[in-house]
């Protein structure tokens, strides 16, 4: 934004679109605050979709009042980085399993006139303000979601505090922003289905990913090795310095697959007992790259970025005794107690991951609702043709930042 506008300004043009477009005036108000439309207290914003489907199209934006003081067992969270990551997208397009509550409010007492939806599964929170019985947190602390799909798209809300998990002081920013979801499902697929170790051969493709660049980390602080695909592109060569400087053992494109000698420099390399392929991809590649699994081998399966299916040659069943599986980090985090995602926590804290490449992208508060739905959807379309090798961060501005 070159064109600084004063707040007020802002403000009272943010108030007219919110209340021309969304709000019938006897609905919205926040009895906590004294407000009024001479002088409103829009301080915070929110992305939100009111029905799925192409997020470059449904996502729009809304401001909403400065958030009035918690009730006893609440606090008021104020987020500083919140990723776009593909399962967020899926959750829009309303092909992902769970997805956010319906909600017609965003502060006790504000009301909106038809319910919506606020994205976001993901992001680093501080605390701003803390409920009379709640213990073990104060202000500044950096907490994130223990709820899947809190609508972390947001600038700030309240929220129970037995919702959040307080983070080790260790994480950086942008690691603590990106932690809920690729490295516990890296460390949890690593973990969860065989007994690795020290020396064992891990495969997984996608491996520039996020949630692939946490694999290569933590195989590598464990003394376990790792055979890396990814996609062919000109600037493979950095890719593979950038992926050896993490941890990766060998890291090839999935056009090796294809060429006959390859079969034998994979034994070379892993002696043919690969024990653990991680498959975030499917489709072909997928199923070829299985073939160089050792015997008794598990693949673990936990998305299909090509919107490929995934197909077994069945002699590896019979053959090989491979065991397929499936994961989903959000199935862990329901079946298990605060606790135990506390001390998950701590287990990546003392990993000290790399961040992962990324860009910030900033919604400024001087915007208009308008314009930040039309750059969020910019953002999304260019993501969606694949303009973005890097993980996404967005840090929403409230109006009256
Ligand atoms: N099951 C779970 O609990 C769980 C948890 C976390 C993540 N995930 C899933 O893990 C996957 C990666 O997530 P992320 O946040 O790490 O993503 P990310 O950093 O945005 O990376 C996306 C990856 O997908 C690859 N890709 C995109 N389209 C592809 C295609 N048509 N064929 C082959 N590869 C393709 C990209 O390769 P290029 O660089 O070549 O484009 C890149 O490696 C997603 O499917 C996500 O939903 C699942």
């Amino acid at each position: 934004m070159t064109v600084k506008m004063s707040n007020l300004r802002v403000l009272k043009q943010s108030l007219r679109i919110y209340s021309k477009c969304i709000l019938p005036r006897p609905l919205f108000h926040c009895p906590h605050r004294a407000f009024s439309f001479s002088t409103p207290t829009l301080a915070n914003r929110a992305l939100i979709f009111r029905s799925n489907g192409n997020p470059a199209e449904v996502l729009s934006a809304v401001t909403y009042p400065t958030l009035p003081p918690p009730s006893p067992d609440q606090i008021n969270i104020s987020f500083r980085l919140s990723p776009i990551n593909p399962s967020d997208i899926n959750v829009i397009e309303g092909v992902y399993p769970s997805k956010p509550s319906a909600t017609t409010f965003f502060c006790q007492g504000h009301q909106l006139e038809n319910p919506v939806f606020v994205p976001g599964n993901e992001g680093l929170a501080e605390v701003t303000d803390i409920g009379k019985n709640v213990k073990g947190f104060k202000k500044g602390d950096w907490v994130i979601l223990a709820i899947q799909q809190g609508g972390t798209w947001s600038s700030a809300k309240t929220v129970d505090a037995k919702d959040v998990i307080k983070l080790p002081s260790s994480f950086s920013e942008v690691n603590a922003a990106t932690i809920t979801v690729n490295p516990p499902t890296a460390y949890n697929m690593l973990h969860d289905f065989i007994d690795l170790k020290e020396g064992d051969w891990i495969m997984q493709n996608g491996a520039n990913s996020a949630l692939g660049q946490a694999v290569i980390q933590i195989a590598a602080r464990k003394g376990w090795k790792t055979l890396n695909f990814v996609r062919s592109r000109n600037d493979f060569d950095a890719l593979k310095s950038h992926l050896s400087a993490l941890g990766a053992t060998q890291v090839v494109t999935y056009d090796e697959l294809s060429d006959k000698a390859f079969r034998d420099k994979v034994k070379g390399w892993t002696g043919g007992k690969i024990r653990l392929m991680l498959n975030g991809v499917s489709g072909r590649v997928t199923t070829a790259m299985m073939r160089h699994l050792g015997q008794d081998a598990h693949i673990v399966s936990y998305g299909a970025m090509s919107k490929e299916p995934l197909s077994f040659p069945t002699s590896l069943f019979i053959f090989k005794n491979i065991t397929a599986h499936g994961f989903w980090q959000s199935r862990w985090y329901h079946n298990k107690s605060k606790e135990e995602r506390e001390q998950l926590m701590e287990n990546l804290a003392e990993m000290k991951l790399q961040e992962p490449e990324h860009e910030i992208v900033t919604l400024p508060g001087t915007k208009s609702d308008e314009d930040t739905a039309k750059s969020v959807q910019n953002l999304i379309s260019k993501m969606s043709e694949g303009k973005y090798g890097k993980k996404v961060l967005l840090k929403i501005e409230g109006p009256a930042d």
